[in-house]
């Protein structure tokens, strides 16, 4: 039979194929028939071999809601049937990590050894790895742990977003410490960023300062509630000082990672030495890079968020880093933090931790995803989606990618 998926050939070369259908491999495992995926961030980290160590063949995306087609024999909570969304990351629910809600750090998950990284669908070689959830079916392991049941009340199109980036959102708003009455900055207004700002309002923030570039991106930061800055037109640390009293922002999120861009224009374009440290710091971080034909668009500042978050972060502040950054990365303003005094949480989010009160409060109408999606469109057009994604055209914030065995629902 075959199904149709995203699959990861090369830097800058991921197809639609036809390939085959997973099947159970072990008694923990089961298959899903996918109603919704979509494209992350991180999915375009690693066409753009920013976050480097794909292994060709792989299927991609780590996003995935869906219906249970089959279970293995020791899955007993879930049946055919059942209608979930799966958690990006892996964990097994057994280990020590697992239990204390360390989902991503599980010991047992990853095939690799419990010091290769966090286990995720459709990453690199060290992330397992397992096929991703952009296609028609996918194999879910340990998925009495992995899959999470959704109420009839929640569409897909809200559904899909609480598999990945609300999670995500929640743990870096958690991770900078952010309560009632405080101010949080957020690097990045992608999706990521835009639920940041929603979930910083939901632990209580008074303020949040967002910064981006894209006018589409910003303007909907701003429909938020947040605050603005084009980090084109000024410059981020003298704004945030400036909104705050000479204080900086107490709570500082970055939803960047390491795909950040340096300002082409305005007041904080960089100097020409830190031009070159920029320049050092992408071949340090992508060393190997598709020579022609790809017209995947690469970050050209691996370490400026890192900066600009250490900037204008308050003396004592917490810094909470969710922005996806591979292990070749290794630029940190470090002195600057150390005189600070700040506390710096950062990781790959937990999501299965999150996840079912998550799904508490989209139910109860405290978060609105379809706000933040943008575009549906159907997994056969996967590809021409992630170049405009990768482009960041305007009003592209959030795809979904919709299986063709269930219909579009715009
Ligand atoms: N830690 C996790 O578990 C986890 C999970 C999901 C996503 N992520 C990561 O979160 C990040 C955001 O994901 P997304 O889907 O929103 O990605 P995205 O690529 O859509 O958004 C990134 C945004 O950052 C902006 N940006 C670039 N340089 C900037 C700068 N110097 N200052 C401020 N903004 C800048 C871009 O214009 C873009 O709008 C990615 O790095 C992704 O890999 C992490
Ligand atoms: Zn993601
Ligand atoms: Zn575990």
């Amino acid at each position: 039979m075959g199904m149709k998926a995203v699959v990861y050939h090369g830097l800058g070369d991921i197809r639609l194929d036809t390939v085959r259908e997973p099947r159970i491999k072990e008694p923990t495992d089961a298959i899903i028939r996918l109603t919704a995926s979509a494209i992350c961030g991180t999915d375009l980290h690693m066409v753009r071999g920013t976050f480097p160590g794909m292994r060709p063949g792989t299927i991609l995306g780590h996003e995935g809601v869906g219906i249970v087609e089959e279970v293995g024999k020791d899955v007993r909570n879930f049946k055919p049937g059942d209608r979930v969304v799966i958690p990006s990351t892996i964990g097994c629910g057994n280990c020590a990590y697992c239990r204390q809600g360390y989902y991503a750090q599980c010991d047992i998950a990853n095939p690799k050894g419990k010091n290769a990284g966090t286990a995720f669908f459709g990453g690199p070689e060290l992330s397992g790895p397992f096929d991703g959830l952009q296609a028609e079916y996918a194999r879910v392991p340990f998925a009495n742990v992995n899959l999470v049941r959704l109420p009839d009340a929640i569409p897909d199109d809200e559904a899909i977003m609480l598999s990945d980036i609300i999670p995500t959102a929640y743990f870096g708003a958690l991770l900078a410490e952010v309560g009632p009455g405080d101010t949080v900055a957020v690097f990045g207004c992608g999706p990521v960023g835009q639920f940041v700002i929603a979930c910083s309002k939901i632990l209580g923030a008074e303020r949040v300062i967002a910064i981006d570039t894209i006018p589409t991106r910003l303007e909907m930061a701003r429909k938020q509630g947040a605050e603005t800055i084009d980090f084109n037109s000024a410059d981020p640390i003298e704004v945030i000082h400036s909104l705050t009293h000479g204080l900086g922002a107490y709570h500082v999120i970055d939803a960047v990672g390491v795909d950040a861009n340096q300002p082409h224009s305005g007041p904080a374009i960089p100097t020409p030495e830190q031009k070159k440290q920029f320049a050092h710091e992408q071949k340090q971080v992508a060393p190997v890079k598709k020579e022609k034909g790809g017209n995947w668009h690469p970050g050209d500042a691996p370490s400026q968020v890192a900066q600009w978050a250490v900037g204008s972060i308050a003396k004592g502040g917490t810094l909470g880093i969710v922005g996806v950054y591979p292990q070749t990365a290794t630029s940190f303003p470090i002195g600057a933090a150390m005189e600070k005094q700040l506390k710096i949480n950062m990781g790959n989010c937990n999501h299965r931790k999150y996840l079912p009160e998550l799904v508490r409060f989209v139910e109860a109408g405290l978060l609105a995803p379809s706000r933040v999606l943008t575009q549906h469109q159907q997994l056969l057009s996967a590809i021409d989606a992630y170049r405009a994604f990768d482009e960041r055209q305007p009003g592209w914030i959030k795809v979904e990618l919709v299986p063709a065995k269930s219909p579009v629902i715009v």
